[in-house]
């Protein structure tokens, strides 16, 4: 049974047409990149199934089993499935701690929370798995770093144990080094059995680390399937990675 399910998913801003008419299944445990140029429509494709700020237009979204089309914000949360945004999103004038403590308010509620763990513990976990060091805790949101701001959003997310998240550009504007760390915090999540759906533009990580691959344009769903099968497709080519990107996809 597939964890989460998207339905024909449409979005309009008016006369634009942003999101049209998108149909994936997303399994438990799996990692699905979703790519596509910019203005493609992936972002807004995570704040209709997610609902913030905005639902979608026309279209279903199903989280194992369950409609979720419509219904609170956090009361998705609560269901288990989790989000990161675009840009580093945090309550800048907390510390990381409080951050992270403030989503597990956004944690399990009826679901099984795991064993008898404290909020500290939960906390400290969520920080441990992004490998935000401890002493990184006790600063305020405002005065980390940008890789320091996207770990903190991890954790934040985290701490609500979810079944999935889905992650937008995680590795947007980070250096080389950042970019393998967040790699293998992404591999460390998802051996936790959390499915990932992923948002990136920086090929080698989104080829390393999907199973399933959507390729988005104008909105539409321009390709499907084996990323391998993807980034070799004619239509993928000319519309997003051009000859030279696909070199360097193939060499990903
Ligand atoms: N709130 C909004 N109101 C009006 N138009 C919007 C809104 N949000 C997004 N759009 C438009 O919808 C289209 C898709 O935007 P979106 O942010 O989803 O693209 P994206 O694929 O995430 O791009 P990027 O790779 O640059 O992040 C764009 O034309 C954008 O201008
Ligand atoms: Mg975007």
């Amino acid at each position: 049974m597939a964890l989460l399910k998207i339905e024909n998913l449409s979005k309009n801003f008016g006369a634009l047409k942003a999101v049209s008419g998108v149909s994936f299944e997303v399994r438990k445990g799996q990692i699905f990149g979703i790519a596509g140029p910019n203005g493609s429509g992936k972002s807004t494709l995570f704040n209709i199934i997610t609902g913030v700020p905005f639902s979608a237009t026309s279209g279903a979204v199903w989280f194992n089993g369950q409609s979720i089309s419509g219904i609170a914000a956090q009361k998705i949360c609560h269901l288990g499935l989790a989000r990161t945004y675009q840009r580093e999103t945090a309550f800048d004038s907390l510390t990381a701690y409080q951050n992270i403590a403030l989503g597990a308010v956004f944690g399990p509620g009826e679901r099984e929370a795991t064993g008898a763990a404290t909020l500290e513990e939960r906390v400290c976990r969520a920080a441990e798995l992004v490998e935000l060091d401890r002493a990184r805790l006790a600063r305020k949101a405002s005065e980390l770093s940008i890789f320091e701001r996207k770990q903190l959003m991890l954790a934040s997310a985290l701490v609500m144990e979810p079944k999935a998240m889905l992650l937008d550009e995680p590795a947007s504007s980070l250096t080389k080094p950042e970019i393998a760390e967040t790699i293998r915090i992404i591999r460390n999540i998802n051996a936790r059995g959390i499915a990932i759906v992923l948002i990136e533009h920086v090929l080698p990580v989104l080829l390393s680390l999907s199973q399933r691959l959507l390729v988005l344009n104008h909105g539409e769903m321009l390709r499907l399937g084996a990323p391998d099968d993807v980034v070799r497709d004619e239509q993928v080519i000319a519309a997003y990675l051009g000859k030279r990107g696909a070199r360097d996809a193939e060499a990903a």
